[in-house]
């Protein structure tokens, strides 16, 4: 109890990425063009995955969840960062920051899962294709969705439970963009040496351990499609190194931003634009560029969309 009588931090002052003029242009040009581009993207997968009977496989299922959760996971700051870039003083309230910290590793985790869920679909698509459909039917697809998302929260609240308790009553500056546990730890009044530790271990231990399994699972299953080598390989080689530069790229920032020790790492805030910009746009670039079946189903899509505004 006395510790909320502790709290007299009511806000955070988000210190940006900006040092000049050119450089909040520079970014608010970029930060606006990806977004626009997540939205659409992502928007376009999920609603062609809905529309289109044929793609209503496993792999298309979890694709399209996952253009949900790279939109959620932009939306959680990607927004406002566009509209601090011009005020002079971005502050952000104590509880918004709360509320912002908890969704980005509520979505963080969901998308940690589905992952891993689309490199299983992978795994028993090539190397247990006569049992393919049985183990990867509907409810299976149900399933993961469902763990995904009860991991996301439960990684969340595992380290939100610690940090909303901590007592704040001085310095309340954040030299990023936006909140997120290792800054807004830093900025308690107490020793949070075990509490790092608890958010080290709990989102980066976990990425690190996350993206090591999932690159040896699909080295594992590349070996797998060169030995079975067939008509299908390079459409397969096509869909693995996707998955691999997207596993590869949403991780890489998430260990540095949680395993890296705490003091001085100002390049952080950088590798975290990452995860919430290029990450989330690179789904619907590889598919909708790249991939066959897609661009299929969309050109239908947008056929069926005119015929059906003629028709009115
Ligand atoms: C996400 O997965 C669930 C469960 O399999 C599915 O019912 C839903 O349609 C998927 N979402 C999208 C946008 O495809």
């Amino acid at each position: 109890m006395d510790k909320v009588n502790d709290t007299l931090v009511t806000e955070f002052v988000l210190l940006g990425l900006a040092q000049s003029l050119e450089m909040e242009i520079f970014l608010f040009l970029f930060f606006s063009l990806f977004y626009v581009g997540i939205i659409l993207g992502n928007l376009f997968i999920v609603l062609t995955v809905i529309f289109s009977p044929h793609l209503h496989s496993p792999m298309y299922i979890l694709l399209a969840n996952l253009s949900l959760i790279d939109l959620g996971l932009s939306s959680t700051t990607v927004p406002r960062t566009i509209s601090d870039l011009f005020g002079d003083c971005k502050v952000i309230s104590f509880h918004k920051c709360m509320i912002q910290m908890f969704f980005i590793h509520v979505m963080g985790g969901v998308e940690m899962v589905l992952l891993i869920a689309m490199a299983y679909d992978r795994y028993t698509a090539i190397c247990n294709p006569l049992h393919y459909l049985t183990i990867m039917n509907p409810k299976m697809c149900t399933i993961l969705i469902v763990a995904a998302w009860v991991v996301g929260v439960i990684h969340a609240v595992s380290q939100f439970v610690f940090v909303i308790k901590l007592p704040f009553c001085g310095p309340n500056h954040i030299e990023s963009f936006y909140c997120d546990f290792p800054r807004v730890i830093k900025l308690a009044c107490m020793d949070t040496y075990q509490l790092e530790f608890v958010v080290t271990a709990n989102s980066g231990f976990i990425s690190m351990a996350t993206f090591f399994f999932l690159i040896v699972s699909y080295i594992f299953i590349l070996v797998t499609v060169r030995q079975h080598s067939s008509n299908d390989l390079s459409k397969a080689f096509f869909t693995l190194s996707a998955h691999i530069t997207v596993v590869v790229l949403f991780f890489a920032p998430c260990m540095f931003l949680y395993v890296w020790p705490f003091p001085t790492k100002s390049m952080d805030k950088f590798f975290a634009i990452v995860d919430f910009v290029v990450t989330p746009v690179l789904n619907p670039a590889i598919y909708t560029l790249r991939n066959r079946d897609m661009k299929m189903a969309m050109r239908k899509l947008s056929r069926q969309v005119v015929s059906f505004r003629e028709m009115t």
